[in-house]
């Protein structure tokens, strides 16, 4: 076959590749910086990608690592003296990684030797992704992870941005605790006065093949749904129907957890038709984001926890008799307002923190309160 190339030569020893996204790959230890001789010291990462998508990226991540307080210990932070750097010639590199080729064999536009349109954010190790075995244990505690990831997730918020892509394989797990990274779909909230809906073009979609994909990912909020529905031309009765069929896993647990029966989120989702104006056959999306962005992770966290939840169930973990009723009762109060089909009545973080934890939760309030 004329393109079947013999890669060998690429493949290195050293450099584990950790994982690969749509857009680029991520190594253990980081590829050598173009200007630097020695490797940087510690348990390094480097996420290497094109520059169009790696520099967003950086911005939102210098932003978070400079000016969020306690971000070390909610997000994943920038380290290294380059960030973002350009990758040292091939034959410089120390530790090459062996998959460098494969990681961007999905991409026509990016072979290995175009090293001048990649850039590498680096990062220090931050653990397991959420979604892997083995990392959640009978050990770890629920109420704790739920209250760490709140206060992140009000951080966020508090501090005006939009992580947009929240879901258990962009959460690292450290000593329990989730770490919230991949900031590649994130968004500015003050740059919203200037947001166009081509920006949002990640999560709203006009142009979809069939009724199952205007779905979005699972994590999304449903109004998602709705709106991608009717800008493909579909009835609400068909995008509702789309809904339930396409989240019928978690809706099914919130009837078993949470005590939310189908019909509770009908009325939901029906409450909030009939208050807004933005179920008209072209919804203004660019004007939903704008008065409701805040609602937008609040929704994949409730997701989130509810399934980690049936998992730490699924592990043998009884979390009544661990927690308490109380307690218990306070969490799936919270967990009901975060996954709350109607956006208007759904929680933020900090709303749904101050439940969880309490008003008092030190994040909410010096940072936060004004969201209660
Ligand atoms: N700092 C880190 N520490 C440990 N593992 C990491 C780190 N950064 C990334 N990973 C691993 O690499 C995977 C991909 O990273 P990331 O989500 O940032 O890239 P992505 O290209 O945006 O991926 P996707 O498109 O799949 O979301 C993660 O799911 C995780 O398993
Ligand atoms: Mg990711």
């Amino acid at each position: 076959m004329e393109d079947e190339e013999d890669i060998s030569e690429y493949l290195q020893t050293g450099g584990k590749l950790l994982g690969m996204g749509v857009d680029g790959c991520v190594f253990m230890p980081p590829l050598l910086c173009k200007g630097d001789t020695k490797a940087e010291r510690g348990k390094l990462t480097g996420k290497l990608g094109l520059s169009e998508y790696i520099q967003p990226e950086y911005k939102i991540m210098k932003y978070i690592t400079e000016t969020i307080p306690h971000a070390e210990e909610y997000f994943k932070v920038l380290k290294g003296k380059q960030n973002p750097c350009k990758i040292a010639p091939l034959e410089d590199q120390i530790e090459r990684p062996m998959e460098l080729e494969m990681c961007f064999s999905e991409s026509e536009t990016v072979s290995a030797y175009d090293l001048g349109r990649l850039r590498m954010l680096t990062m220090s190790y931050g653990g397991e992704p959420l979604k892997a075995p083995g990392s959640i244990t009978a050990r770890t505690d629920y109420w704790a992870f739920g209250r760490h990831l709140l206060e992140g997730a009000t951080l966020l918020m508090a501090y005006g941005v939009v992580h947009a892509d929240l879901h258990s394989n962009n959460l690292l797990v450290k000593n329990g605790l989730p770490i919230i990274f991949d900031f590649s779909s994130s968004y500015f909230v003050r740059s919203s006065r200037d947001i166009k809906e081509r920006d949002l073009e990640h999560i709203f979609r006009r142009k979809v093949t069939s009724i199952d994909d205007i779905s979005g990912r699972n994590q999304h909020p449903p109004e998602v749904v709705l709106f991608n529905g009717l800008f493909n031309n579909y009835s609400i009765k068909e995008d509702l129907e789309s809904i339930f069929k396409e989240r019928r896993p978690i809706i099914n647990l919130m009837e078993i957890y949470l005590g939310v029966s189908k019909e509770d989120l009908i009325n939901q989702i029906n409450d909030y038709r009939k208050s807004t104006n933005y179920f008209e056959r072209d919804p203004n999306i660019v004007e939903w984001w704008k008065h409701h962005w805040h609602t937008y992770d609040a929704y994949s966290i409730g997701y989130i926890l509810l399934k980690l939840m049936l998992n730490m169930e699924r592990i043998g973990v009884d979390l009544t008799a661990k927690y308490g009723s109380v307690k218990m009762k306070k969490m799936k109060t919270a967990l009901q307002g975060l996954l709350n089909f109607n956006c208007v009545k759904r929680f933020n973080a900090a709303q749904a923190l101050a439940i969880w934890d309490s008003a008092d939760n030190k994040i909410i309030k010096k940072h936060a309160t004004k969201w209660l």
